[in-house]
């Protein structure tokens, strides 16, 4: 029932937002849950009206039998008539069965059909291959040379994608509520399904199976690009080199601490890619173009959020985010620190192919 009720406002919402301002932009970091981004969405919504209007003629129907036979039968004083005595009604009996066998069809064949609809993966579309872990997600882009990014999936506007679902440790769930259903991530096991958006902008994503500790901060974002400017950025990503430190600069020391940890504390190379680098840990998010990026923590923060909480992140990023495996860094003083953020904000894509403007 609370489905039907969640789905009865996002109509209704939905319905509201087609005759308000059309043809309006997302903007940028305000997504509702009847914002319908996709055509999988669409779809599914349209498929749901016979539904709902069938329950509320149904639930009609009933509710006035039943307040008419309490009102008509009632009790009344000094009748003490025997009621009517009769076994079985074959009429009505026929009608019963007959009725819900023909509700319940129409709604097998929409069901099919919609599905069918749905889960068809176009020709056409571009390839994303996403995998979960505790507690962060990784986008890999197979025919793009294998870049890669953490967190954040950027993807071509109108175009269909092929997501290939999977999981490294434990189930995770993948799910952008406006583009479309959860997807399961099972570890060993990958999955195929298609996805759209049918707009550009910045939809939340979340991970929707309980996963461990951190469930919770396990958010991501998909970012829809025009064509032309997702075309900058796959080329700018592929060619993408990170840039060697200037001897004795701080982005240099950041460097040091990365490639070697501190004090017998681990390096941060051992988990993390920077592409360009000898760095190719892969237990962690890729690193690449970090400086470029929007969220931190898999989506814990965002925007100035993120510059603000990086070097606590850094320092101690399970006291922040609990079950977080990366470790905390205890002997990094604030020096240290400084250099390592130093470091990471340089590793930046190109202006033009940066798929996040900070200034929005
Ligand atoms: Cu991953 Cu919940």
């Amino acid at each position: 029932h609370r489905g039907l009720a969640l789905t009865l406002l996002s109509l209704g919402v939905a319905l509201a937002q087609q005759t308000g301002g059309r043809g309006d932009t997302v903007s940028k970091h305000t997504v509702t849950l009847a914002d319908m981004s996709s055509q999988y969405n669409r779809e599914v919504l349209w498929m749901s009206i016979p539904a709902i209007v069938m329950s509320i003629i149904i639930f009609i129907g009933v509710s006035a039998a039943l307040f008419y036979s309490v009102w008509k039968f009632r009790e009344r004083k000094g009748d003490t008539r025997e009621p009517s005595q009769f076994h079985g009604n074959n009429t009505l009996e026929v009608v019963l069965i007959a009725v819900p066998f023909v509700i319940i069809t129409v709604l097998a064949v929409l069901t099919a059909r919609t599905m069918a609809r749905v889960n068809t993966v176009s020709a056409e579309a571009e390839r994303v291959q996403v995998y979960a872990a505790q507690f962060w997600w990784n986008f890999e882009y197979p025919t793009h040379g294998g870049i890669r990014n953490g967190n954040e999936m950027v993807v071509p506007a109108g175009q269909p994608l092929q997501l290939e679902v999977t999981a490294r440790d434990v189930m995770h769930g993948f799910w952008a509520p406006n583009l479309g259903g959860q997807r399961m991530n099972i570890p060993g096991h990958t999955s195929t399904y298609s996805i759209d958006t049918t707009r550009e902008g910045v939809y939340q994503g979340n991970c929707s199976q309980l996963c461990g500790a951190s469930h919770a901060n396990m958010r991501y974002k998909v970012i829809a690009l025009p064509q032309d400017q997702y075309s900058r950025f796959v080329a700018a990503a592929q060619a993408f080199k990170a840039p060697e430190p200037a001897p004795g600069s701080a982005e240099e020391r950041g460097y040091q601490i990365f490639a070697n940890g501190k004090e017998g504390q681990p390096a941060c190379q051992n988990c993390h890619r920077v592409q360009g680098t000898p760095f190719n840990g892969a237990a962690g998010p890729d690193l690449s173009y970090f400086g470029s990026r929007y969220t931190l923590g898999a989506g814990m923060w965002e925007g100035e959020a993120r510059q603000r909480e990086l070097p606590l992140w850094l320092k101690n990023s399970p006291g922040v985010k609990p079950g977080s495996l990366m470790p905390a860094y205890p002997k990094l003083n604030d020096r240290d620190i400084g250099d390592l953020v130093a470091y990471l904000d340089s590793l930046k894509l190109p202006e033009d192919a940066a798929y996040y403007s900070w200034e929005t």
